[in-house]
């Protein structure tokens, strides 16, 4: 038995069954995020979307099926792991090397290659690059548990968010289509990983180190994926310096 993680000076007995972390996360707005207000409050701006895009794959692609298949692996409880190995399948392609999420991420960034900012600081990976040592202190060196506290948190957050992105995409009519299936599929599939996350919740132990590491996880990951959302508007938004 591993001792109790204090988290915000609370423990989870005070923040709740592992339900709650769904019903917690699920109620926040992720359009609210100053990046999304800003982009809907303004004719669609392809450049941005290209800071955001690429920098989900490169915070996302070369880790997300390792992070899946080492929180399948470490996971005593084999219900817990079958949900997961669904989506390890997804992100896979379902035995598809052509429907590999990474070849099809990879393809809407190049779909949006003519819009690739000139400026440096605009282009820089740094924001996905952010995002994957933070994630992976959670994935890589985490506890069990809260690697699961941190999925469930994760398919909320990139439901809502490629929700967020389809509705910027669907405002223009400039990048092909082809490019565009990564998108077209997470859209639909998130809303049954996000889903998933309650059902995660209902496994997970509703009291002790594998609650507390869950609430972990799940603070740490939300934080992280929020903090991209700010790295992305502070490098898409840069300013930039005046031309002599
Ligand atoms: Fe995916």
């Amino acid at each position: 038995m591993g001792e109790a993680i204090v988290i915000d000076n609370v423990t989870s007995k005070r923040l709740g069954p592992p339900t709650r972390i769904v019903e917690e996360y699920d109620a926040i707005e992720v359009a609210r995020h100053p990046l999304f207000a800003n982009l809907a409050s303004n004719p669609v701006n392809l450049e941005a979307l290209w800071v955001l895009v690429a920098n989900t794959n490169a915070g996302i692609s070369p880790n997300f099926v390792r992070w899946l298949a080492l929180a399948i692996a470490r996971m005593p409880d084999y219900r817990i792991a079958s949900l997961l190995a669904k989506q390890l399948d997804d992100e896979l392609g379902n035995g598809k090397p052509e429907r590999i999420h990474r070849v099809l991420l990879e393809r809407f960034v190049a779909g949006l290659d003519p819009w690739r900012p000139k400026d440096a600081r605009r282009r820089s990976l740094e924001p996905g690059r952010r995002l994957a040592a933070r994630s992976g202190e959670v994935f890589d060196t985490g506890a069990p548990y809260e690697a699961i506290g941190g999925l469930m948190v994760a398919e909320i957050f990139a439901n809502k968010m490629d929700h967020c992105l389809g509705e910027e995409i669907r405002r223009q009519s400039q990048v092909p289509r082809e490019a565009l299936v990564w998108l077209d599929l997470h859209e639909v599939l998130e809303v049954g990983h996000a889903a998933d996350s309650l059902e995660l919740a209902l496994l997970v132990p509703d009291h002790g180190y594998a609650l507390d590491c869950a609430w972990q996880g799940a603070r740490k990951l939300w934080a992280a994926m929020w903090g991209f959302l700010d790295d992305v508007k502070a490098a898409a938004f840069a300013e930039l310096p005046v031309q002599a």
